[in-house]
């Protein structure tokens, strides 16, 4: 099948899983739930479950119900990071996904509960999966580090660093920390979760994890490139959002041009890492190749 074909299949495939773990919208507290469901179901690229999913193919994971649950829950955590980073302390975007903000649709107040919901609910998801799953070791594994790679020494860790320098120059060394751990840690988390759950050894998941940091700090880069020549329309989200809260980011630190090479070069780079395994996965070095130029 073509790329693009199997990309828009794969996605619907992501849409229904992710589907069947949103909480109902019922009960006392209906409204943040639909909140919740709200923030989720705007139209997300769905990345994360993607490599999620595409990496523990390439490790012949044959289990399905295994990897759903940690599948959903990873959405969940990384759409908590953006309800959050959209809130009027943080970038203050009034746009994501496509359309209003959950702080703009659902008030300050629930837009925060919104994010702390999802994060909570994430973990209610992936702990009982944990119980289920056709073996807890390797669950517990993967559940621990999705919370590492969530908190201080990851995504929530790089959000700090990113809004503590907000105004200040930045070289190029503490640019990319905040990259490789704001956008960085997810990425790299769901990619090690696919191996840890199709039963790789501790130094295959350690050769994922690289391929992993390189993808996210692409993907981040990637990201302020967009900020500065995307389209609105299409991103789902405002432009010039860093310039607007004066952030140092890669664009302003080397331009355009350079940037663009950058992610390049470590998108190839991670493509030739995962050329060097046993195994192939050809869906997922197409992915892999298509962030590079993707516009949205
Ligand atoms: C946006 O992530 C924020 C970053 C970490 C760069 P995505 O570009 O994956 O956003 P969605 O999920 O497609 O909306
Ligand atoms: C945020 O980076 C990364 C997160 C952890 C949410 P940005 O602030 O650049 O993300 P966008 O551009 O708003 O999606
Ligand atoms: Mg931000
Ligand atoms: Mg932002
Ligand atoms: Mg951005």
């Amino acid at each position: 099948m073509e790329f693009q074909a199997e990309l828009k299949q794969k996605v619907g495939y992501i849409q229904e899983v992710i589907r069947k773990y949103l909480p109902i919208e019922e009960g006392m507290q209906k409204t943040v739930i639909e909140a919740m469901n709200y923030s989720v179901m705007g139209g997300g690229k769905r990345i994360r479950p993607l490599l999620m999913l595409e990496t523990y193919r390439l490790f012949n994971g044959k289990n399905q119900d295994d990897v759903e649950p940690f599948m959903a829950a990873m959405e969940f955590i990384h759409t908590y990071s953006l309800v959050h980073d959209d809130l009027p302390a943080m970038d203050d975007d009034e746009y994501r996904r496509g359309r209003k903000t959950t702080h703009v649709m659902f008030g300050e107040a629930m837009g925060i509960l919104a994010g702390d919901a999802l994060l909570n609910y994430s973990y209610e998801v992936v702990s009982s999966a944990v119980m289920k799953s056709s073996n807890t070791v390797l669950a517990a594994r993967a559940m621990t580090i999705l919370s590492q790679k969530s908190g201080i020494y990851g995504m929530l860790g790089g959000q700090v660093v990113d809004v503590e320098n907000e105004g200040q120059p930045l070289s190029k060394e503490k640019i990319e920390f905040i990259h490789e751990l704001k956008t960085g840690a997810l990425i790299e988390a769901s990619m090690m979760i696919g191996a840890i759950l199709a039963g790789c050894s501790k130094e295959q998941v350690l050769v994922v994890r690289r391929i992993g940091q390189q993808i996210g700090l692409a993907f981040q880069i990637q990201d302020d490139i967009l900020d500065v020549v995307g389209d609105e329309q299409k991103l789902g989200k405002p432009v010039k959002s860093d310039e607007k809260n004066n952030k140092t980011t890669y664009v302003s630190l080397v331009g355009v041009e350079k940037a663009k090479r950058e992610v390049e070069r470590l998108s190839n780079n991670a493509i030739e890492t995962l050329q060097r395994f046993q195994v192939r996965n050809i869906f997922l070095e197409e992915l892999v190749k298509h962030l590079i130029s993707r516009d949205k």
